[in-house]
């Protein structure tokens, strides 16, 4: 199913390139974050890279990092390859986090990112996509996951709360998680669980395997 989101309308350029403008918002403070948790070398997954900004800004900042971008879109394929050419940027590949199995193919990895997906499906392929990118992950690796949530069952802004409603007049089956849900979810795995604020009311949670 298409969801109807703020972003939707990502504008292209000639060569390809779409853009979403809140990849480029959050961009930086997730960035901040990477720095101080990422390894200075390593192999990490990105899960549902999009229109590609976060994979080409970040692996330019993160030179010592082979990222790996993927999306469950196809089509979101050739965005991703046209907005850079690195040397630690790998070609985008099709994955869907929520498949169970995905772990087998891509460990040993350091880091898995993922930004701006938990709340867009259900409860049951974040289940999957969380197990599944622990299992991927080394001794000491890290799972970063980027987005909004709900504390103690509520969202902490009218916009929140009208983005959550909204997710869910689409699909009953899809909306924010709750943060502490997510986070038992983690811990349950054997997993240390940091919580970064940041701005817009959005966490990114640093789960590392212990
Ligand atoms: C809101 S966009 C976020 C894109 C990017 N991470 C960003 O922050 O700009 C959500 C993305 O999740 C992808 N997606 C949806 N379901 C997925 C799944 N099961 N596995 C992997 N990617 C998925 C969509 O194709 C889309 O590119």
């Amino acid at each position: 199913m298409s969801l109807s989101l703020p972003d939707s309308g990502a504008q292209s350029t000639p060569d390809g390139r779409r853009h979403a403008p809140s990849a480029e918002r959050n961009a930086g403070p997730i960035l901040a974050v990477l720095q101080r948790e990422l390894p200075p070398r390593g192999r990490l997954l990105e899960i549902a890279s999009g229109t590609g900004q976060h994979a080409a800004q970040f692996a330019a900042a993160l030179p010592g990092i082979d990222w790996q971008p993927t999306d469950v879109n196809p089509e979101n394929l050739a965005s991703i390859r046209a907005w850079s050419a690195l040397p630690n940027l790998r070609a985008p590949v099709v994955l869907d986090a929520a498949s169970p199995g995905w772990a087998a193919e891509w460990r040993p990895l350091d880091a898995v990112l993922v930004v701006n997906l938990l709340h867009l499906i259900a409860q049951t392929a974040v289940e999957t996509l969380l197990d599944e990118a622990c299992a991927a992950l080394v001794p000491g690796g890290a799972l970063l996951i980027y987005g909004p949530f709900l504390r103690n069952g509520r969202a902490t802004s009218e916009g929140d709360a009208k983005f959550d409603a909204s997710l869910r007049a689409q699909d009953p089956a899809i909306g924010y998680k709750d943060v502490d849900w997510v986070m038992g979810r983690l811990q349950a795995q054997g997993m240390m669980v940091v919580q970064h604020d940041l701005p817009t009311n959005n966490l990114l949670l640093v789960a590392r395997r212990t």
